[in-house]
């Protein structure tokens, strides 16, 4: 009630003077962070420098590729942290937190791992090296981890990745303790898609985050990707991460943007910009979830249009760096009380 109280009144005495910017109203909501995901190619470009640069908008930054497996060990035991180095370097610039993105997936999985035809036993100490070294790598300046990325299927069951292929469900306490050792302060997080709203796959985070729990593995948040459809936004969001915070966790989500069919227009927009507020409000009243990461703020760097075809339009700044309305939504979606 306090926070509450504290934050309404400085956004009053502030509004006159700060144009709106989404990190300050993140954190007048009493968050930690609203920030973005970037990738190293997109560092060439000076004008999308300066705005992701922006403090005032962004606060943390998550790597949308360069720390994924194939990049970090591209061959057995040979690490290249180059690309996931710059990305820090430009956070540290400007005082920008860091999610670090991710340790185990079965995407973006260097092929000698999948090709491999390794014991369960060998499997589990190639995901402890993995593991170990990269969460190492960055001791100290990684605000938390994605250890685990997108373990389920959309049923609950357990995704046939060559992980879980080969060790069960084992793979998921090895990179989780061996991550703690690795970095004792940095958050632990099991991060997935279509978890947003309650259903099948939700229900199975939970139970996935109370038997690691039961069994005294490391588990210290839920990252709730976000990758949405306009008009789309589940109507239990709210009351889902209410569920997962229940368990003792924190929330965050981690990868947000509401796409569309293309070509954009005024109504479709109009509609992001209301499902934007969506998502911000239902982060803004479950206190326990603690930031927003968009995945780019750009449609110009967005991963959306080469996956889905004739989709698109999905981040808040259009592919000029032009706010679109969704901008506004964000701010609004702080700004919404309880
Ligand atoms: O690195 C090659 C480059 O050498 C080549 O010239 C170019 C030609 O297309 O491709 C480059 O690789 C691309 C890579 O991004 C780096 O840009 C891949 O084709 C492309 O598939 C890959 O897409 C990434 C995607 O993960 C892979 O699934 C996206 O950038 C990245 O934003 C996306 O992020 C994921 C999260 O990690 C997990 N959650 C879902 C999210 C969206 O898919």
């Amino acid at each position: 009630m306090a926070r509450n109280f504290l934050s309404f009144a400085s956004i009053v005495v502030l509004l006159p003077f700060v144009s709106a910017q989404l990190d300050i109203f993140a954190q007048l909501a009493g968050k930690k962070y609203f920030g973005t995901a970037t990738d190293n190619p997109e560092l060439t470009n000076a004008s999308y420098v300066k705005q992701l640069e922006n403090v005032l908008d962004f606060h943390q930054l998550t790597p949308a590729n360069s720390m994924k497996w194939e990049n970090t060990e591209p061959t057995q035991g040979n690490f290249t942290f180059a690309g996931g180095d710059q990305i820090v370097e430009q956070a540290e610039k400007h005082g920008q937190i860091m999610r670090g993105h991710n340790c185990v997936w079965h995407q973006q999985l260097a092929d000698w791992v999948t090709d491999g035809n390794f014991t369960k036993p060998e499997l589990l100490a190639i995901v402890e090296n993995h593991c170990g070294t990269l969460v190492r790598h960055y001791r100290g300046k990684m605000y938390s981890w994605d250890v685990i990325n997108e373990c389920l299927n959309d049923d609950g069951t357990f995704r046939e990745s060559i992980f879980f292929n080969t060790t069960g469900t084992d793979y998921i306490g090895v990179a989780l303790r061996t991550a703690r050792a690795a970095d004792p302060h940095a958050k632990l997080y099991i991060n997935d898609f279509n978890i947003e709203g309650q259903g099948a796959k939700s229900t199975a985070m939970i139970n996935l985050v109370k038997s690691l729990q039961k069994e005294g593995v490391p588990i210290d948040g839920i990252g709730v990707q976000s990758h949405l459809i306009v008009g789309e936004v589940p109507s239990t969001m709210e009351q889902n991460l209410r569920d997962f915070a229940a368990l003792g966790v924190e929330v965050a989500i981690t990868e947000l943007d509401i796409r569309m069919n293309l070509p954009a227009t005024p109504a479709l927009l109009q509609q992001q910009k209301e499902d934007y507020t969506t998502v911000i409000t239902a982060c803004q009243n479950v206190p326990e979830c603690i930031g927003v990461t968009l995945w780019d703020w750009t449609d110009k760097f967005s991963w959306v249009p080469g996956t889905f075809a004739g989709q698109g339009a999905a981040c808040p700044w259009d592919e000029n760096f032009v706010k679109k309305p969704a901008y506004a939504g964000i701010i609004e979606g702080w700004l919404e009380r309880q």
